[in-house]
């Protein structure tokens, strides 16, 4: 990816990757180290480490690891170019016109900046309709009524599409919207009921006689509209459809305005519409996001999870509201998030609580809000006769799944401990049940990376590990070290094959060897082993020639004795099979193997 000479190589060399990553993580020095919490999967202990030298990152807990590029590529889901532009921008490198790779790419990039733009005009023109129209008067008056200010509508974008019919469209044409962007769109729709529903004719606005919400993504840009009805119409809600710009699965309303709070404060609240949201906000908690139009989703989880993995669920306390939390905990206890529920009195959402009782009342209510296992606990009493024998199963049956899902050993074991209190049964009974839950759903579990790896990297011999650090870190002696790999070919069937074979084929190709060049083309486990050797460090780890000589003796021993074994077991075949022949010759081999074998040591 980062070529020699390449840009890509100039704007890594003048980023520093340890700046970059602390926009993300909070990192401390280590050593000669930095280290910090990793953003990619949960942990309470710091496993997360940059290398300011080599500058590169690896987490030693779920074994991720690159360079800037790919630490951006990651955190942000970007591509390549994007994430060379983000970290370009931040390093203050001035990029040259980039001439995108493929015409399909750039043709793909065209269309979501001319989307963008094109959303960016809708939104001005929603907010002249609400604000400068007759028709807009009414609608200003509406959500005044419903208690927002011209502060908050302002601060929100909030809109107004009026009920013409084309009027948004005649406004898109006139600022030169190709057709096909307005398709892509999603802004306008095309006339089923016309014949006219070809070519530009036969298209009207989506959006009609609706309040409207600008949703944002990550970085603030204008992705999509949400639109509620005035009064009773159908449906309530309508949506920007899935476009090039959207995806309603990975956006999260307001978490561009609350990044700053959220960080800050280090919890979302987690609310279910574009006006509990805006309440919430206004009532003097900008922390708040909301999942809007869609029951939470992994990706929105994770979206939260750059900014902070506490969370407190405030949804309807309605029996959807409550379904709705009991899917979003499931979610939320999978990515290691500290879940806590508010549940508001009945007949409240956050918007209406908000409004009644005012900003103060709702902090109070989140003072008052219960951790997950409390509610849940709530929940199964609500349903559920603790007192009889059934009641307490039933209640275990609802809860067990739950308790299941806490990735954390310790925190399992203390909820367990605290749930057969609750329950009134004996705690070993419970853990056994527990036990049960747990290897019922291995079938349905994959093997864990860290398992598959833990496996992987157990096999790999000291002396193998050790010749690829001497190669890394070595490049007086790489050469010849590695013309000696490669003539016998040493490494065939070792553990770290893949990764020696790359070694091989960049220096044959005349290329640099670095860490972060051989992680992009090697397996999960490799990459892993070279992760940990590059952030080993020491005055010895350069090595000698005849180090590495000794090394690739125990490897070639290893390689010998791997035949060796193979042939015992033909050979028992051939004897087996009266096969004369063949047993004559796989003896001679035998014993010219014992000899290299003798000759090594
Ligand atoms: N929603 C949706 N489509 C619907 C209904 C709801 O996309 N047909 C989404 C909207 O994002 C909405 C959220 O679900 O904001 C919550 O729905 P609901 O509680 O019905 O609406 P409120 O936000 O409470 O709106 P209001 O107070 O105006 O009724
Ligand atoms: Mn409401």
């Amino acid at each position: 990816m980062a070529e020699p000479g390449s840009i890509a190589e100039r704007v890594k060399q003048q980023a520093d990757i340890v700046r970059l990553v602390g926009d993300y993580v909070r990192l401390k020095k280590s050593g000669q180290n930095f280290l910090g919490l990793c953003p990619f999967h949960s942990e309470k202990t710091p496993s997360f480490a940059v290398h300011p030298v080599k500058q590169i990152y690896h987490c030693f807990g779920c074994g991720t690891g690159g360079d800037i590029f790919k630490f951006v590529m990651e955190m942000e889901r970007v591509d390549f170019p994007e994430a060379l532009r983000l970290v370009a921008e931040k390093a203050g490198v001035r990029l040259p016109e980039q001439r995108p790779r493929t015409p399909e790419e750039a043709k793909a990039t065209q269309l979501r900046t001319a989307l963008m733009e094109l959303n960016k005009v809708a939104a001005q023109f929603f907010v002249e309709q609400l604000q400068q129209t007759r028709e807009g008067k009414f609608v200003r008056d509406y959500l005044h009524d419903r208690g927002l200010t011209d502060e908050i509508i302002q601060t929100f974008g909030l809109g107004y599409a009026p009920g013409t019919g084309d009027a948004l469209l005649r406004r898109l044409r006139e600022r030169g919207a190709k057709q096909e962007i307005l398709e892509a769109s999603g802004l306008v729709n095309k006339d089923p009921s016309t014949s006219l529903g070809t070519g530009e004719r036969g298209f009207y606005d989506r959006f009609r006689r609706r309040v409207i919400f600008p949703i944002a993504n990550e970085s603030g840009r204008i992705v999509a509209f949400g639109g509620r009805a005035l009064g009773d119409d159908q449906p309530k809600y309508l949506n920007s459809p899935e476009t090039p710009v959207y995806s309603k699965s990975r956006v999260l309303y307001n978490l561009h305005r609350g990044r700053e709070a959220l960080r800050r404060l280090d919890y979302a609240i987690l609310v279910e519409g574009y006006l509990d949201c805006i309440a919430v906000f206004a009532g003097g908690l900008a922390n708040v996001v909301a999942s809007c139009g869609t029951s939470l989703t992994e990706l929105q989880v994770r979206l939260l999870a750059r900014s902070t993995k506490n969370v407190v669920v405030s949804f309807d306390p309605d029996t959807a509201g409550r379904a709705a939390t009991e899917r979003s905990l499931n979610l939320l206890l999978e990515q290691g998030f500290q879940v806590r529920v508010l549940s508001l009195p009945a007949g409240y959402d956050p918007d209406s609580f908000v409004r009644d009782k005012g900003g103060e009342a709702y902090r109070e209510e989140l003072k008052k809000s219960l951790p997950y296992l409390d509610y849940l606990v709530e929940r199964a009493r609500a349903e559920h006769d603790f007192r009889s024998q059934e009641g307490k199963i039933a209640a275990l049956n609802y809860l067990l799944p739950y308790l299941a899902r806490v990735p954390n050993k310790i925190r399992r074991a203390e909820w367990a401990t605290e749930l057969a209190a609750r329950l009134q049964i004996e705690e070993a009974l419970l853990r056994e049940e527990l036990r049960r839950a747990a290897t019922e759903r291995r079938g349905e579990m994959k093997l864990r990376p860290e398992h598959k790896q833990a496996l992987e990297a157990s096999a790999v011999k000291p002396a193998e590990r050790r010749l690829l650090q001497i190669l890394l870190e070595n490049e007086e002696i790489r050469a010849d070290v590695l013309k000696e790999l490669e003539d016998d070919a040493a490494h065939r069937g070792a553990s770290l094959e893949e990764t020696f074979n790359q070694v091989l084929a960049l220096a044959r190709a005349g290329e640099p060897l670095t860490v972060e060049r051989l992680a992009e083309t090697i397996g999960e486990g490799e990459r892993r082993r070279l992760f940990e050797m590059a952030f080993e460090s020491g005055p010895a780890v350069a090595g000698s020639l005849e180090e590495a000589r000794s090394c690739l003796a125990a490897m070639r021993r290893r390689k010998l004795e791997g035949e060796l074994r193979q042939l015992q077991s033909d050979i028992q075949e051939a004897e087996r099979a009266k096969q004369g022949d063949k047993l004559r010759e796989l003896l001679a081999r035998k014993q010219s193997l014992h000899k290299a074998l003798g000759e090594l040591s």
